[in-house]
């Protein structure tokens, strides 16, 4: 079988990416990560594809004129590794319309949120400001605005009485390894059709699209 090449961007801890990897090394997975950048060098996430032996690179944004010169490093950096698909694992910067448009349908990002609710930072403080009763994370394919995009994939969890922005971003980060992993699945196995907004899934597995162990059932 070959396996759809991938690289993953990361800012810090990497346990999206620690998740995908882990996916990666069963042998009927469809896609094989083989480089990861951050951003952020001693980025934690760095260590852990160390350790799993796969090739990394630091690109900070720092050391470049502007966002477009820095994306375009990226773009080297993947291209060289033979990538082409892209996972954004709490990569915590803003790529340009450029490098979204050349990468069309081929990047995935995932937000601690129920998109297209509160994109962007602070997500959680904001949740509980708005006083809603669910919140979550979803896997989407990258387009140029921020936190948008056609959603592959989303888990709910509700919100408790007396919620933190710590606590709630504690029990999203309990599901967002199941639904990464799904999601690149889903999108290196060409089981993804892109129509506008809207990304749906071939026949056979319509409705993975909601991970929910504990919620409600699917109508
Ligand atoms: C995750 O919670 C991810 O959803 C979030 O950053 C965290 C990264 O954790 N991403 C964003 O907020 C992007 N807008 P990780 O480094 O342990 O995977």
């Amino acid at each position: 079988m070959d396996r759809v090449r991938v690289g993953v961007l990361i800012s810090g801890r990497g346990s999206n990416l620690e998740a995908l990897m882990a996916a990666a090394r069963a042998p009927d997975y469809p896609a094989e990560i083989v480089l990861v950048i951050s951003n952020v060098a001693g980025a934690k996430g760095l260590d852990l594809a160390t350790r799993a032996g796969i090739p990394t690179r630091v690109i900070s944004h720092k050391d470049f004129p502007d966002r477009a010169a820095f994306d375009a490093a990226l773009d080297t950096a993947l291209r060289e590794a033979g990538a082409t698909l892209v996972c954004l694992a709490g990569f915590m910067r803003l790529l340009g319309e450029k490098f979204a448009e050349d990468w069309r349908d081929r990047v995935l990002n995932i937000h601690p949120s129920l998109l297209p609710a509160f994109p962007g930072l602070d997500t959680h403080r904001k949740v509980l400001e708005a006083g809603v009763k669910i919140s979550g994370c979803t896997v989407h394919i990258v387009r140029p605005e921020l936190d948008d995009g056609p959603i592959l994939v989303q888990a709910a969890v509700p919100v408790a009485e007396g919620d933190t922005p710590e606590s709630l971003a504690a029990r999203i980060l309990e599901l967002e390894p199941q639904c990464y992993p799904l999601a690149l699945r889903l999108l290196a196995s060409g089981q993804v059709r892109i129509q506008g907004r809207r990304a749906s899934l071939a026949a056979a597995s319509a409705g993975t699209g909601l991970v929910n162990p504990a919620g409600p059932k699917r109508p």
